[in-house]
């Protein structure tokens, strides 16, 4: 276990942008960052991460909380993995406490594939670098194709010797669990034979530089044996989401803003050794979305590097609308005759690599017209099938101004009319759009589909404070992209819930997000002094969630214990860590439209890690105001009961009480500054 003191430093240490650009390029919008959101497939960002607050929250899938929420979600690991994912970034060494079984057992169990998987690997590296064996066979055979150590050791590249169950073996007797190994294919079924034998190894890793898989290649020429075998599917290596060197290329891929895509294992190894380090394989399949959308999150520039048969090469153009459909921008680079990246690299080093590709990429839509042209030379059939064809790419492309402007190129190309062309497209998009809303129609989402919900109406109740900046955060509404996505839905509570609602909200966003946070004057927390203050009213909450964070936080308080806003997000009630992530998220939430729609002005203030103090005291006057203005209402009753049944003593009681109560009211209502009706 880490002790509680360590999670606090890491925690303290941690900055969620720095975290999640790990796997997602950001780019700054005003306070914010925004990127594509990694959870759900989408071309215009509505991922933001908040470095003010820690947090994250994508507008499109709902997706949100702090970098330990990313982690787990994104990276599938635990609680106590992501905090040493964090410690491992930011090189806090963590002092763990002695665990008990119970908790080994269930570390052990998530954590247990990449364990066999990390425990193979030392063994294949061993094979490869520490015995006579290895080093005369394998690690010649590595240097015969030009790696160097290093390179091999950055790829985790090892050796499986001839032998039956050598590996199965030394894992029976290091305590690793046999069913483990044949839950990640390194064994067979029957548990008898080791999966990879005279084979010179490839470690797979997935984003995080986790060995998810692997592949082993023969060293043989004989054709009767497959060149390369590779690990099955299984819940850490999903292949249609791997691609194989984008752990280590993901850096160089976001700093050129582009990424080199080729076919095999050795290809990646080899531009890496030559300091082409923005390469990942698609390992000798056709490109899948998942695929394509990890490269997106990256970069939009994908270039295609091909070596082979132009058959194979037409195969692997069909596969690539897909490419265009994600707006990736894609070229292709025909390698010269008999080579493959890693052969010329190995032949020509990486500087004639770089100007041979830069000079001979040509744009995906050129190169599939060039290419298919060359075959319809005087067959009018084929040529109108062409036509088509490239339409078809082109319609697939989101944005218009480059669609028309693939149009305007290929008519000349083509030897067609723009305008046939722009008429063909349009048809083609007019049935992708009418396909897209039968099928949405088929399938509703409730949400997406509802207009966004009116924000709550201000000024109706003389009791609700009519100025709705006193109740909202400040608003960073100046910065929201203007792709904001239409459909972002407010988690505000769209309608009025009880007169209470917005009072009590109030109180716990502020516990949520400054309840740790020290008053300047009063050397005491706001959480401290907002429960001391409303003590009487723990048990008269109206919202039951609400009531209950406020008496967690005061019984916590009681206890000596502290709180902070990652405390709720983590919270072990999803309703709890919701509600602190809405509060979180708040000021981000105003969609331009809204402040059009609903002719709602939003607000300018400080920002509210300056305003809480302030923020603190208006928001316990109202509070208090609203609480004060419920006994008026019960008190009155009682006064008109006690005057009904001609109880003159009690109805004495009551109007003095009624006094009372009328004074506190317009007290607090004064120093809130807002008007009071009635008496
Ligand atoms: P290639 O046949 O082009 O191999 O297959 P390569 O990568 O150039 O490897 P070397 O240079 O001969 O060592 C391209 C990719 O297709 C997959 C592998 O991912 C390979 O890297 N492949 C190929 C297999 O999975 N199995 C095979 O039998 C062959
Ligand atoms: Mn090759």
């Amino acid at each position: 276990m880490i002790p509680p003191k360590q999670v606090q430093e890491i925690l303290d240490a941690t900055r969620i942008e720095e975290v999640i650009e790990e796997f997602v390029s950001l780019r700054r919008r005003g306070v914010n960052l925004i990127g594509l959101c990694p959870f759900h497939g989408e071309r215009t960002p509505s991922f933001n991460v908040n470095p003010a607050r820690n947090i994250f929250k994508c507008f499109g899938c709902g997706k949100a909380g702090d970098a330990i929420t990313f982690l787990k979600e994104h990276e599938n690991l635990t609680y106590p993995e992501a905090l040493r994912w964090l410690a491992r970034k930011y090189n806090i060494e963590i002092q763990e406490v002695e665990r008990t079984p119970e908790q080994l057992a269930e570390m052990q169990l998530a954590d247990s594939l990449y364990i066999v998987n990390e425990f193979a690997l030392q063994h294949f590296q061993q094979q490869l670098f520490d015995t006579d064996e290895g080093k005369s066979v394998a690690l010649a055979y590595f240097r015969k194709r030009g790696l160097r150590e290093e390179t091999i050791r950055a790829f985790g590249l090892g050796y499986a010797p001839d032998e039956r169950d050598l590996l199965l073996r030394k894992a029976k007797s290091t305590g690793h669990n046999p069913e483990l190994l044949k839950k990640v294919g390194l064994c067979s079924q029957d548990g008898g034979r080791d999966f990879f034998r005279a084979r010179v190894m490839f470690a797979i890793h997935n984003l995080s530089g986790k060995v998810a898989a692997f592949a082993g290649r023969t060293m043989s020429s004989e054709k009767t044996i497959p060149k390369y075998i590779n690990s099955p599917e299984t819940e850490i290596y999903v292949k249609n989401k791997i691609l194989y060197g984008a752990f280590q290329a993901k850096k160089a891929i976001r700093q050129q803003d582009e990424c080199l895509l080729v076919e095999g294992y050795m290809d990646v190894i080899s531009l890496y050794q030559a300091c082409i380090e923005n390469v990942v394989a698609s390992s000798g399949t056709s490109l899948t979305e998942g695929q394509l959308q990890l490269i997106r999150l990256n970069t939009q520039n994908l270039k295609i590097l091909y070596d082979g048969d132009p058959a194979g090469i037409k195969a692997a153009l069909r596969g690539l609308d897909l490419a265009l459909e994600q707006d990736l921008n894609v070229r292709i680079c025909l390698l010269p005759d008999g080579h493959d990246p890693d052969s010329y690299v190995q032949e020509f080093g990486g500087e004639q690599f770089k100007k041979f590709t830069t000079e001979n990429a040509k744009d995906f839509i050129f190169f599939k017209t060039d290419l298919l042209l060359g075959e319809t030379k005087g067959d009018p059939i084929k040529r109108a099938g062409l036509v088509k064809d490239i339409v078809s790419s082109i319609a697939r492309i989101p944005d218009p101004i480059k669609r028309s402007v693939y149009l305007k190129e290929c008519s000349a190309l083509l030897e067609v009319s723009e305008q046939v062309l722009h008429a063909e497209a349009n048809k083609l998009i007019g049935q992708t759009i009418k396909k897209r809303e039968e099928k949405a129609a088929r399938q509703p989402s409730a949400a997406s589909d509802l207009p966004p919900a009116p924000p709550p109406v201000y000024g109706e109740d003389p009791f609700f404070p009519p100025d709705p900046g006193a109740y909202f955060p400040p608003s960073e509404a100046g910065d929201l992209p203007p792709d904001w996505p239409q459909d972002s839905q407010p988690s505000r509570p769209a309608e009025r819930k009880g007169g209470a609602e917005y009072q009590e909200r109030d109180i716990i966003r502020l516990l949520i997000l400054f309840g740790s946070h020290i008053l300047p004057n009063e050397q005491i927390s706001v959480g401290e002094y907002l429960l001391a203050d409303i003590e009487e009213s723990l048990g008269d909450f109206d919202n039951p969630l609400y009531g209950r964070v406020a008496a967690e936080c005061h019984a916590m308080l009681m206890d000596g214990k502290t709180f902070d806003q990652h405390y709720f997000i983590q919270h072990e009630s999803a309703e709890v860590a919701n509600l602190a992530i809405d509060l979180l998220a708040e000021p981000w939430e105003f969609s331009p439209n809204w402040e059009a729609m609903w002719n709602y002005p939003l607000q300018n203030q400080p920002m509210p890690e300056r305003n809480f103090p302030l923020d603190m005291k208006q928001a316990l006057d109202r509070f208090k105001l609203q609480k004060v203005q419920k006994m008026c209402g019960i008190n009155l009753q009682r006064v008109q009961n006690a005057s009904k049944e001609g109880d003159h003593d009690a109805m004495i009681r009551f109007m003095k009480i009624q006094q009372k109560l009328n004074e506190t009211r317009n007290e607090i209502a004064l120093r809130a500054g807002t008007v009071v009706f009635g008496k």
